[in-house]
Order: C-alpha cells, then sequence, then structure tokens
C-alpha cells in the first residue's frame, strides 16, 4: 500500500482531519491533560508537552509503517485543533482498525465527532479496503457510547475487568461496524451494557 494512503488530509463541513505535526504538541497537550477528557482513556492526563510530542512521533511512527492512522481534527473557522481521531491495530490480512477518538471540552456536544469520525470510517472502508472497524470504550463513558451509535455501530459485547489504570479497574465494550452494514434484527443491537 503507497505511504500517502496512511497521511491523508480529509475536509468535511466544518473539519479538516490531517496528521498531528510537532507544532500541535501545545494545543494536543491541552485536549489531554483535561481530566474530564481523559476519565475513560486508558492513560492518566498528560502533564508536560513531551507527552504530546512523545505522542505525535509515535503517531508518525506508526503510521510510516502502516499500523495506524492519527488525525488531528481541525476546525476549518478557526484553524484551531478540536481534537483527534484515530485508526490503530490496523491488520491488513483481516482487514480491520479500531477507531478512537477525543475532543477538546468547548468542542463537545456540536456535532464534530460525528462528522470526523464518519468522514474517517469512510476512509477506512474505501481507501484502506476496511471491512470492519471496531472501538472499545468504558461501559460508563455514555457520550462516547452514544456518539458510537450515532455512527452505526453495534454494540458486540462486555469484557470484564479489562483495564487497570491507577488502580481503577474497569471494564470494556466492545462496538463494531461493518463496511456491508448490519443486517436487519442483527443480535448486536440487542446486546446492553451493564457496569460492574
Ligand atoms: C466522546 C466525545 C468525542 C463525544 O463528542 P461530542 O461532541 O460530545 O459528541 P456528540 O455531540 O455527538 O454527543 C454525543 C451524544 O451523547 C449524549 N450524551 C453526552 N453525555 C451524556 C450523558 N451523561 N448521558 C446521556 N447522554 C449523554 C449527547 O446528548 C449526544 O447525544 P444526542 O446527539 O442524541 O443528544 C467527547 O465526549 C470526548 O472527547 N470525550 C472524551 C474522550 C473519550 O472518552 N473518547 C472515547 C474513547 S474512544
Amino acid at each position: 500500500m503507497s505511504e500517502e494512503l496512511f497521511f491523508p488530509v480529509i475536509e468535511t463541513e466544518r473539519l479538516l482531519l490531517k496528521p498531528l505535526v510537532a507544532a500541535d504538541s501545545r494545543n494536543l497537550l491541552e485536549i489531554c491533560s483535561d481530566p474530564e477528557t481523559m476519565r475513560y482513556w486508558n492513560t492518566a492526563p498528560w502533564t508536560t508537552t513531551q507527552d504530546s510530542l512523545d505522542f505525535i512521533n509515535e503517531s508518525c511512527e506508526s503510521m510510516r509503517h502502516q499500523r495506524a492512522l492519527v488525525l488531528g481534527v481541525h476546525l476549518k473557522s478557526t484553524g484551531g485543533l478540536a481534537g483527534k481521531c484515530m485508526l490503530s491495530s490496523y491488520h491488513r490480512e483481516s482487514k480491520r482498525a479500531e477507531i478512537g477518538f477525543a475532543l477538546a471540552r468547548p468542542c463537545w456536544g456540536k456535532g464534530y465527532i460525528g462528522e470526523a469520525a464518519e468522514a474517517l470510517i469512510q476512509y477506512g472502508f474505501r481507501s484502506l479496503g476496511l471491512r470492519r472497524i471496531e472501538a472499545e470504550i468504558d461501559p460508563d463513558n455514555i457520550s462516547s457510547a452514544r456518539a458510537l451509535e450515532k455512527l452505526g455501530f453495534s454494540l458486540e459485547g462486555v469484557l470484564r475487568q479489562r483495564w487497570e489504570v491507577n488502580g481503577v479497574i474497569s471494564d470494556s465494550a466492545l462496538y463494531g461496524r461493518l463496511a456491508c452494514g448490519d443486517p436487519p434484527g442483527h443480535p448486536g443491537n440487542a446486546v446492553h451494557v451493564a457496569s460492574a
């Protein structure tokens, strides 16, 4: 696969998704040091610009090796960084990847993630040839669960006590969306999340 496929610039009505660069590190730190944004993330809130730079460098490395696609989400109106959206755990043979996203708190509730993630999902299906995109979230993360449902993901199951971050143990809810869509009455639509 050509390297450019893993360094795309994707434009939507209000947003520009593009690979993160070192110049984004301060704005990215602002987003990822917010305990509320990082509440359900699998790492503690970031504390230094180096955390941000490390993330950007590792993302770039993963993209160069075609293991992931990590994009900054910029507002077209101001050019400001609203968040990040990514496809990770890319498995070429199985044609699947995992989606993840986070927005700065002032950008919540404006439908940005629906717009950004849908564009990335379409890119994954059409340009990377993915058959399946999955997501793993904390079952208590209501806004993410709702955002995934609005994006057409089905809840497929719950893995109990999967994470321990700073001594806090949590379950994982697994969601999936198929390129071909779910047939009507798919059992995934009937699974309910229950936190331990
Ligand atoms: C997940 C996230 C990107 C969603 O962004 P957003 O801009 O708020 O998304 P939306 O505007 O589409 O809103 C999500 C939905 O959740 C609903 N919601 C949010 N908090 C809720 C709550 N506590 N109870 C019930 N519904 C809630 C909203 O009302 C909205 O539903 P609606 O459109 O039907 O009204 C954002 O909350 C975020 O960055 N969270 C921190 C990072 C994170 O947890 N990422 C997920 C790990 S992959």
